[in-house]
């Protein structure tokens, strides 16, 4: 799946919330099989970095389960057997997690608060699930320039109000020197002012990386189940199907503050992205 949420409109955090139709809850693409393969390994082999549970997150575990056993083999049903049987020597986020290319986060009401209590990221965009669990959405956002700001209240809001008959999604995006989907916090950027490579190189070795986000309160236990479905495509390739992204790109990241390009890590990229915005398609 290809989202192009930069249209060359200047770049603000927002919530962007957009009304869900529920049959599109999950997406599987062609990815399907590596990404599962990826995440098997990862929960395997390093799964305090990838997987939390708290007790607290047990009752939207079991639920968000039982829903993807339902949706799956109703909305994918050459590629799942009705009666769907997950894993259940597995806790129940986890065999949910290995059902779909999305990562997985519940978040719970406590004080006043909602708080990550069980996830499986086997995806993260430059973060660490471990530093997460237990935090609260400001705590989570922490690092995010302008969030507590410009959307921290409004999405506190949002969330208290947020009922199940109307779950909601949204699309982040951020520019990458990497194509891996697994990128904790300590991958970083290499630590580069210009890379030395062509404006062609680059553009084939830098990707455009977009995480299609869905809320949904779960009608039972009241948790809110957060999902990212990662997707990422080189920049070139994107340029050659979408022959107006690279100026529109050049347009909105050309107007992100200083702080948004820190975080992004996007200063040592900086003169190659702006060149390759530039150059001619
Ligand atoms: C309406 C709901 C939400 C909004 C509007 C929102 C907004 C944002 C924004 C704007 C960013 C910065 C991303 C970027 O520019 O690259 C971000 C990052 C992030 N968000 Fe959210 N978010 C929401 C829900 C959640 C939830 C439920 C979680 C639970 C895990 C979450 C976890 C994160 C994490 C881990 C980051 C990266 C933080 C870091 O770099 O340490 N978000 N979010």
């Amino acid at each position: 799946m290809t989202y192009l949420p930069v249209k060359g409109e200047p770049f603000t955090v927002s919530m962007g919330l957009r009304t869900l139709d529920f049959d599109k809850w999950i997406e599987i693409d062609e990815e399907y099989e590596v990404e599962l393969a990826e995440k098997r390994e990862l929960l395997t082999n390093r799964k305090s970095e990838v997987f939390a549970a708290l007790p607290g997150g047990l009752a939207g575990s079991v639920e968000v389960l039982e829903k993807l056993i339902e949706f799956l083999p109703e909305h994918f049903p050459q590629k799942f057997s009705s009666p769907l049987i997950p894993d259940k020597s597995l806790h129940p986020l986890e065999a949910a997690s290995l059902l779909v290319q999305e990562d997985l986060v519940i978040m719970s009401p406590q004080d006043e608060q909602w708080v990550l209590t069980a996830a499986s990221v086997c995806f993260p965009s430059r973060w660490d699930l471990a530093s997460k669990v237990g935090a609260n959405m400001h705590g989570i956002h922490e690092p995010v320039p302008h969030y507590e700001d410009r959307i921290g209240s409004a999405t506190d809001a949002m969330f208290t109000k947020f009922t199940s008959d109307r779950p909601v999604w949204r699309i982040n995006w951020t520019v990458l020197d990497s194509p891996d989907l697994f990128q904790p916090a300590v991958t970083g950027h290499k630590a580069r002012k210009h890379s030395g490579q062509t404006v062609e190189e680059f553009g084939d070795s830098t990707y455009f990386r977009t995480e299609r986000q869905t809320l949904w309160k779960l009608p039972n236990s009241g948790d809110i189940l957060f999902t990212i479905h990662t997707y990422r495509d080189s920049l070139n390739s994107l340029a050659k199907r979408y022959p107006e992204f690279r100026i529109q790109l050049g347009q909105t990241i050309s107007t992100t503050s200083e702080e948004t390009r820190a975080y992004k890590g996007w200063v040592p990229l900086w003169d190659d992205i702006i060149a390759w915005t530039k150059h001619a398609n």
